[in-house]
């Protein structure tokens, strides 16, 4: 794919279901008893690997498009998989699956794509095993494929190292099977969608401070959910607004949870000029239309607390802060390490062959703003966001900007190009 300097973003827009709360609606919807009715799911890969999981256990699942209807046989309704469980490129996948096949009375085998098989899951493994879970690393490497035994587990609390929905939810889905309270505190608060959600399907689920509980439950009730639209993928169209002059975009039923608004707390940190309208809630979770208009921006410190609210925007407020007045400072960010790729690395390296004045450091970045970037060839590492982030970075730069495996795009937001288009015209 290939992107030069654009005119004007102009128009109005509605991105994609958000990819944490579609990956629980199945499922939670799964593991509870009668159909869970999913509106506004995201037709991504990663979510569509959830799907096909919960089908090889026996699920009845129709994928309608926009409405999937789950037709839940309760905590105790799986059956023992038809074949290994393939999570693709999905660490939400892996790792929250992981929590409820702990408790399972069968076995079963998790794996997924080469990245998937490269990130740490010894985060999961050692709680699980805490609880009792009898969880195997295949190739001994800490990483997928992993061989889940089903077993009797304990409620255990967690005192876990990374602030990490991922950890957390997978040790709170395990919980439902324990014989007691399970825990997990985290270092700051990561995205809550597991405990908003659980509690919703009838679980009781306490949260306070950084820590969140759970008892264990008898039985989940199928429900009604409307996913709102992903913060993640409405990132790139504020970022892409901030970075060509004269845009103004509207991004309708946008989810703005406060363990996920960290990017609109940093644009507007950075003198962005952008406008909440009609705010509600949507299944639980508030949501709200962004107006976003181009505006001069200017340098920050991102660090601490607000890294998890924003930890997969982080690429996108990377190149951004390229186009802002004065440094950029971006620390505690070292989970950046271990996604889809790695994700520090790679955004030095390719904010660098555009021209950038980018220095990496152990946990984060500093970028210091103004210079002008020119276009560059970059290599996705079929990381999505990655992709996202330069097809709208290339939009803002001199000449011709190529993305190398573009494709991957497909595993949060299929029709990504085509939206970004569409607001060219
Ligand atoms: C997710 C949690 C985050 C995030 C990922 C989705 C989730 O990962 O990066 O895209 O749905 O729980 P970690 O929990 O590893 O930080």
């Amino acid at each position: 794919m290939k992107f030069s300097k654009s005119s004007a973003l102009r128009g109005e827009i509605t991105v994609p279901g958000d990819k944490s709360i579609s990956h629980r609606s199945v499922m939670f919807g799964s593991i509870s008893r009668g159909t869970t009715e999913i509106t506004g799911f995201l037709q991504g890969a990663d979510c569509l690997s959830t799907i096909a999981c919960f089908q090889k256990m026996g699920i009845e699942i129709e994928n309608r498009g926009d409405t999937v209807l789950v037709h839940g046989k309760g905590l105790h309704g799986l059956c023992a998989p038809s074949g290994i469980l393939d999570c693709g490129n999905s660490g939400t996948t892996t790792r929250l699956i992981s929590g409820i096949l702990a408790g399972q009375n069968f076995s079963s085998t998790l794996t997924g794509d080469a990245s998937i098989q490269k990130r740490p899951m010894r985060r999961i493994m050692e709680p699980l095993s805490m609880m009792g879970a009898k969880i195997t690393s295949l190739h001994q490497n800490d990483c997928a494929p992993l061989a889940i035994e089903g077993t009797a587990l304990h409620g255990i609390h967690y005192q876990s190292k990374v602030a990490s929905a991922q950890v957390k939810s997978s040790i709170l889905l395990a919980g439902l099977y324990a014989d007691g309270k399970t825990s997990v505190t985290e270092p700051y608060l990561s995205r809550n969608h597991s405990e908003l959600m659980l509690r919703h399907f009838g679980a009781e689920v306490t949260s306070e401070g950084n820590t969140a509980s759970i008892l264990p439950a008898t039985e989940l009730y199928g429900q009604k959910i409307h996913v709102p639209g992903d913060i993640s993928s409405a990132t790139y169209f504020i970022a892409a607004a901030l970075m060509v002059p004269g845009s103004e975009i509207l991004i309708k039923n946008v989810g703005i949870n406060p363990t996920r608004d960290g990017i609109l707390r940093v644009c507007k940190a950075m003198g962005a000029d952008i406008t909440l309208l009609n705010e509600t809630a949507a299944s639980g979770e508030p949501t709200a239309d962004i107006l976003v208009r181009h505006s001069p921006i200017h340098g920050t410190v991102i660090e601490g607390a607000i890294i998890p609210t924003l930890i997969d925007e982080i690429p996108m407020i990377a190149a951004m802060a390229c186009f802002a007045e004065g440094e950029t400072i971006i620390r505690d960010a070292q989970e950046l390490k271990v996604k889809e790729s790695n994700r520090l690395d790679v955004m030095v390296r390719a904010l660098t062959s555009m021209g950038a004045d980018v220095t990496g450091t152990d946990d984060g970045m500093i970028i210091r703003g103004g210079r002008t970037l020119h276009g560059a060839m970059i290599d996705s590492h079929l990381d999505h966001r990655i992709a996202m982030t330069f097809a709208v970075t290339g939009l803002a730069a001199e000449g011709e900007t190529t993305i190398k495996d573009a494709d991957c795009v497909n595993i949060s937001y299929p029709a990504f190009y085509q939206d970004l288009e569409k607001l060219q015209q």
